[in-house]
């Protein structure tokens, strides 16, 4: 794959410097409450299941370091580059940080390379689940293991005496072309019967992911990050998350062993002495955000007047791309950098309508700020605020969500099917 083939840093450094980057940073001065370092290196790294693979890395370990932060900390994170020739970034997937701290390659900054460091700072606004991953040639490099998990806590910490799990299930893409799974078939935890559990459900991969969690009833306690209001109960449910997307899930641990799916063939077992058998699946039915837990006030909702309307439809057409003949997927009819550019003023309410005529799954993402789904096929949504950062528009399906312009910069919106925005499903949002 060839260096232009990103799509992602195809906008030229003399556009990005159109963008008055430097009102937009975080907090440049102050003693950071977090301070982490992450070193982007080659590294043979070795499976449980014994294979060795040729990874790369954050501080030499698949997935990156997971980074754990309180609500409301100065978070300043030291990126260094020894040896990934193509550059490096981070970006804070679900984290709403200023632009110059987005981490995007071409966009927000340049590429990190070899030998080059790159600081980022920023308040952890928002608790929750979030995920970090490089933004340069990121379809590659996010298969190749340059990712991680971001958690921001509450700031008086978690409940005591919580079992806080994360689950990210994680392929690696090795050099010919072949995956591998990064789980061993079943990874054992040992939780006591009576403990909270809250369990980090994270779907890094390009296309969406089914889990399954038997054993013991459940609640969806967030979606990407928000809080879901009065969740109910639910028993053999399945989830289906975006790529990109996170599910947090709670419940009590039961005195019998707790089996959470991620994959056909893995998953994690959880029981009291680590010991146990894979409870039976039942043929569980789908869980749906658009009805699920209780309304709630919103800043803005479906009877709000919005300022500004787009209409994105994806389809798919073959044709050249960055001298590849492929099928293409577009949106309104193009690949980038002909697609629209989204052009909004700060404090606009702005909504957007997903329409797909594709043919398979596209996981929308923007960057810098969360989107309220209002509904899905003309249906209403009549549950809890359902907030996403990265919602799953399937084949025959539209959407319609709404945002607030409030963080000024020049924003991503694409698929993260990270394939395809790599061929150009790929646009901008940008402020006037
Ligand atoms: Cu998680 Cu633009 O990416
Ligand atoms: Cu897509």
């Amino acid at each position: 794959m060839g260096h232009g083939r990103s799509g992602m840093a195809s906008m030229s450094s003399s556009d990005a410097e159109a963008v008055s980057v430097k009102e937009l940073t975080g907090p440049r001065s102050g003693e950071p409450d977090q301070r982490f370092t992450l070193i982007a290196e080659k590294k043979t790294v070795t499976l449980k299941s014994g294979a060795a693979i040729e990874a790369w890395t954050y501080n030499g370990q698949l997935p990156g370091p997971e980074l754990r932060v309180r609500q409301g900390d100065l978070v300043e994170v030291k990126l260094i580059n020894k040896d990934i020739e193509e550059g490096v970034t981070i970006h804070w997937h679900g984290q709403d940080v200023p632009n110059a701290e987005d981490g995007v390659a071409g966009v927000t900054q340049d590429s990190v390379m070899p030998g080059q460091t790159y600081t980022y700072r920023f308040i952890a606004r928002q608790v929750g689940s979030y995920w970090y991953h490089s933004h340069q040639q990121s379809s590659e490099q996010v298969k190749r293991g340059l990712f991680g998990t971001l958690i921001v806590l509450p700031k008086e910490g978690l409940e005591p005496g919580i079992e806080d799990i994360t689950v990210m299930d994680p392929t690696y893409r090795k050099a010919d072309g072949s995956e591998v799974n990064l789980l061993s078939p079943i990874d054992h935890r040992i939780v006591k019967a009576g403990t909270p559990v809250r369990l980090r459900l994270f779907n890094t991969g390009n296309w969406p992911k089914n889990v399954s969690i038997t054993g013991v009833p459940f609640k969806v306690a967030a979606i990407d990050g928000t809080d879901i209001n009065e969740p109910a109960e639910l028993t053999n449910r399945r989830l289906v998350l975006a790529a990109g997307g996170r599910y947090d899930v709670a419940f009590t641990m039961p005195d019998k062993p707790v089996y959470v799916s991620t994959d056909p063939s893995s998953g994690m077992l959880l029981s009291a002495d680590g010991k146990g058998s894979v409870p039976e699946a039942k043929t569980d039915s789908v869980f749906d955000p658009l009805t699920y837990g209780s309304p709630l006030k919103t800043l803005f909702d479906a009877t709000s007047q919005f300022d500004r309307n787009f209409t994105m439809v994806f389809d798919n057409k073959l044709g050249f791309y960055d001298g590849g003949f492929e099928r293409l997927f577009t949106i309104n009819g193009e690949v980038f950098p002909n697609t629209p550019m989204l052009m909004v003023k700060e404090g606009d309410l702005v909504k957007t309508t997903f329409v797909n005529r594709s043919l398979v799954p596209h996981p929308m993402h923007l960057h810098g700020h969360h989107m309220l789904v209002l509904s899905r096929n003309g249906k209403p949504s009549t549950g809890s605020p359902w907030w996403v950062d990265t919602l799953n528009v399937d084949p025959g399906e539209s959407y319609v969500v709404a945002f607030k312009a409030d963080n000024p910069g020049l924003w991503m919106d694409h698929c993260h099917n990270l394939e395809h925005a790599a061929i150009g499903m790929t646009l901008h949002l940008s402020y006037e």
